[in-house]
């Protein structure tokens, strides 16, 4: 596991409600693909609120999971696999701290200064180890639950 099968590692990467709907996309995409990474799939989908608190699960006695859910259902997302050599770091190092606020001053050519605006509404998503990336991508690309959404099955 780990890999296409083609000796590369993959990582599960995502562009959140707010990176979409203020049409980050295809800069975003631009970036990715000068960074060397190859999207091997990609899947625009509106989370349900049983899909994103699964997601979620390991925060899910944090005080910001009830937010964290509700911004994750708040528009559509693109959910996206990235393939290249040290995918997972690469992609955490692009897309800079997970507070979009500090990453704006730490780490100004980052993904989520460019389009985050903070700790919650940071734009983007991304595996932070190899096993959550496994992880990840089974949960939508591999598991049953990816047939509910990709059908864009609604049970809100
Ligand atoms: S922690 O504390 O290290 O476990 O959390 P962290 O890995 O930094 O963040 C996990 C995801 O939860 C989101 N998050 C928050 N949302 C809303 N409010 C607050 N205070 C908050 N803190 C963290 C954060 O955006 C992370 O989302 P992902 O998609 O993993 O980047």
């Amino acid at each position: 596991g780990g890999n296409g099968g083609n000796g590369k590692e993959r990582t599960l990467a995502m562009i959140k409600p707010d990176g979409v709907s203020g049409n980050y996309t295809e800069e975003i995409k631009r970036i990715i693909v000068e960074a060397s990474f190859d999207i091997a799939k990609e899947m625009l989908t509106q989370l349900d609120k049983e899909t994103a608190s699964a997601f979620y699960d390991e925060h899910s006695s944090r005080s910001f999971f009830p937010d964290l859910v509700t911004y994750m259902t708040s528009g559509p997302v693109l959910v996206m696999i990235l393939e290249k050599t040290n995918a997972v770091s690469d992609w955490r190092g692009l897309i800079g701290p997970t507070d979009a606020q500090k990453a704006k001053i730490s780490h100004p050519h980052s993904i989520r200064a460019l389009c985050g605006t903070d700790l919650q509404r940071n734009c983007v998503h991304g595996s932070d180890s190899r096993s959550s990336a496994e992880r990840e991508i089974k949960f939508f690309f591999e598991d049953v639950v990816s047939g509910d959404i990709a059908s864009q099955h609604d049970e809100l």
